[in-house]
């Protein structure tokens, strides 16, 4: 059973590693239906693989256990890729309705209040008093919200910044900034940024800001960065809107 879990294992990250060779060198943002249904096919024998490895955890003589834990969790980071994966396929059905994009910037302001307090990050909130309602997937767009927020907290060290706001731009776009006081980009990364699986951190997907462009591209919206390093980041949306939502 051992080594068949070993062996799973190899034969994905060899799979992934392929696709990764190959997505690098291509420099696209696209990525094709066949790893998505990879993805989806993996999940099964991996959470096989989750389920045996803990009855084993149990019956395992003591020295092992630090061993399958090890494996517990690059199969737990396993799966949480091909989650961001999968999601990144389910972002392309979107329900379109008028979306308050200031109060959707409130609730995250709510959302992440813990974990900004937890670092000691000031998370503050601007938006201009009546912006005009946009035509967008709310629940895409707090996704992609979150996304760029979690960076710019990621970003920040202890007595640092994140602000959202929100204005109206005329003649018809609202133009939203998510900005940091954090580590800042450098101009090479920020033409690496949305290339999916582009990560500098240890843990990290690589998938989040390719989420980020795949929502905006979805509601005709555009997305920049303006940044230098140690000097923070700003993300700079721009919506359009059209005067009957
Ligand atoms: N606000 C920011 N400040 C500095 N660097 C950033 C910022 N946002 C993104 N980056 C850089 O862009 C990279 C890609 O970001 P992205 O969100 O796509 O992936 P990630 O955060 O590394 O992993 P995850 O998939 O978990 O989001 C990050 O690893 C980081 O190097
Ligand atoms: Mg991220």
């Amino acid at each position: 059973m051992k080594e068949l879990q070993m062996n799973m294992i190899e034969q994905f990250s060899e799979i992934y590693d392929e696709w990764l060779t190959y997505y690098t060198k291509q420099k696209t943002t696209e990525l094709p239906a066949s790893l998505f249904t990879i993805a989806h096919e993996m999940k099964n024998p991996l959470s096989l693989m989750k389920a045996t490895l803990q009855l084993m955890e149990q019956d395992c003589p003591l020295s092992f256990s630090p061993k399958i834990k090890l494996l517990l969790r690059e199969v737990d980071r396993m799966n949480q890729l091909l989650n961001d994966l999968l999601h990144l396929k389910k972002v392309e059905t979107c329900v379109f309705k008028p979306v308050d994009i200031g109060s959707l910037l409130e609730e995250m302001q709510l959302l992440f209040r813990g974990i900004a307090e937890k670092k000691k990050v000031r998370l503050s909130v601007y938006s201009h008093k009546k912006i005009p309602f946009v035509y967008g997937d709310e629940e895409r767009l707090k996704q992609m919200f979150i996304n760029l927020i979690k960076n710019a907290l990621e970003a920040n060290e202890e007595g640092g910044k994140v602000i959202l706001s929100a204005r109206f731009k005329k003649p018809n776009q609202i133009e939203i900034r998510i900005q940091d006081t954090g580590v800042g980009l450098c101009e090479a990364q920020q033409g690496e940024l949305f290339r999916p699986f582009y990560t500098t951190k240890k843990e990290g997907t690589g998938l989040g800001l390719a989420i980020v462009q795949k929502i905006l591209s979805l509601h005709h919206a555009t997305i920049t960065v303006k940044s230098r390093p140690h000097k923070g980041c700003t993300f700079i949306i721009h919506f359009p809107i059209h005067h009957n939502t």
